[in-house]
């Protein structure tokens, strides 16, 4: 469609472009070509926020070194998520000794991109300080450690984060509880007791519950839609309920991602997509990476089609950045850009997926 909107935007970037160019300044363009050869201009948080959501990225700290990527990072996305900065390791090393640096380190560089920010997390199994895991804790023990925790990060990123995965990956499989140390030393209700203290620290942030292999609908999401809705009945404040994403081309695609994402909207919480990335069995090839455009562009489409589903976060945004080769053995290729920063056939995906949304808005 090229309406007269559309035809101003188009004009004032020519001009800008021109304009730069007088000054004799570099001209980074808005977005490469795509893989296809179409032109794509805007950039895939621009698309989101006309269809009112955002388009994220992790970033570890380290990264943010790589001036290549932090630069594109910021010119292509409207939020971004701390890929370990603002986990219990790097937060309180010590007990009752906060150390902010890392955390600090990704709200100051998303303040000067204007990147939202999610918190990420509160409490996990994985990435606890050794002083946490190797000590012996009576119930009222630990659950004085976790509410001074939760109170100290959450006051200290008040109004500098706007989501926090205040429990993350806190399901089995089948449905059950992971016996976590919380699970197993105070029981169930530190789910509960994490969402308050939380609330207490700051009245306006969003408040997730977060994990991986939810995205079907299946026992496990079953245990959040049971968990969530009994939450609600409680009057425990709950906001979101976050699905990671962490998807690989040879287990299939989740089963009923949008009606499951809509049944957790239809409780009354929003739900985001926040670690997208998809992994495949090295090396990859034509086929597979069409196949992972083809999934990038339905995960897209999934969120574009539930008012609630707020935004999606990938988990880095290039395979130069990327977990998954150092725990997926093997398995890589996972993200819309490749090693040098160039998009894959993904990008497309996603940017055409969202296009069409914010010309439907
Ligand atoms: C990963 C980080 O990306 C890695 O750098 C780190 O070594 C391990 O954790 N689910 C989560 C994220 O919620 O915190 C994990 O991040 C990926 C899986």
């Amino acid at each position: 469609m090229n309406t007269p909107a559309r035809r101003s935007r188009v004009r004032s970037a020519a001009l800008a472009a021109s304009a730069a160019l007088l000054l004799g300044l570099a001209v980074a363009p808005a977005a490469q070509a795509g893989t296809d050869g179409a032109k794509r201009t805007k950039t895939l948080h621009e698309l989101a926020r006309e269809t009112g959501r955002y388009f994220g990225s992790a970033v570890d700290n380290p990264e943010l070194a790589d001036t290549e990527f932090a630069d594109l990072l910021g010119k292509e996305f409207g939020q971004t998520t701390p890929g370990n900065g603002m986990k219990w390791y790097a937060t309180e090393p010590q007990r009752g000794v906060f150390d902010y640096t890392a955390g600090d380190e990704i709200v100051n560089y998303a303040k000067a991109e204007h990147l939202k920010v999610r918190g990420h997390t509160l409490l996990w199994h994985n990435q606890l300080p050794s002083w946490l895991t190797s000590g012996t804790w009576t119930k009222d023990e630990l659950r004085s450690i976790l509410k001074n925790h939760i109170t100290n990060v959450v006051k200290h990123y008040r109004g500098k984060v706007f989501a926090w995965d205040v429990a993350n990956e806190i399901m089995n499989e089948d449905g059950t509880y992971r016996q976590n140390i919380f699970y197993k030393t105070i029981g169930p209700s530190y789910i509960a007791d994490a969402l308050r203290w939380a609330r207490a620290a700051d009245p306006h942030v969003k408040l997730y519950l977060n994990d991986y292999n939810v995205e079907a609908i299946g026992p496990k999401s079953g245990a959040y839609y049971t968990l969530i809705k009994q939450l609600k009945a409680d009057g425990v404040p709950i906001d979101g309920f976050g699905m990671q994403a962490h998807l690989a081309l040879q287990y299939g695609f989740p089963d009923r991602l949008q009606q499951n994402i809509q049944r957790f909207a239809d409780l009354g919480v929003d739900v985001a997509i926040t670690e997208l990335d998809i992994r495949m069995i090295l090396p990859s090839d034509t086929a597979k990476l069409a196949e992972q455009a083809d999934w990038y562009g339905k995960v897209t489409d999934a969120c574009l089609a539930v008012r609630r589903c707020v935004g999606i976060t990938v988990w880095g945004y290039t395979d130069r950045h990327s977990w998954i080769p150092s725990v997926f053995q093997g398995e890589g290729a996972a993200l819309p850009w490749d090693e040098n920063l160039q998009h894959k056939p993904a990008y497309d995906a996603i940017h055409d997926a969202l296009a069409a949304a914010a010309q439907e808005d």
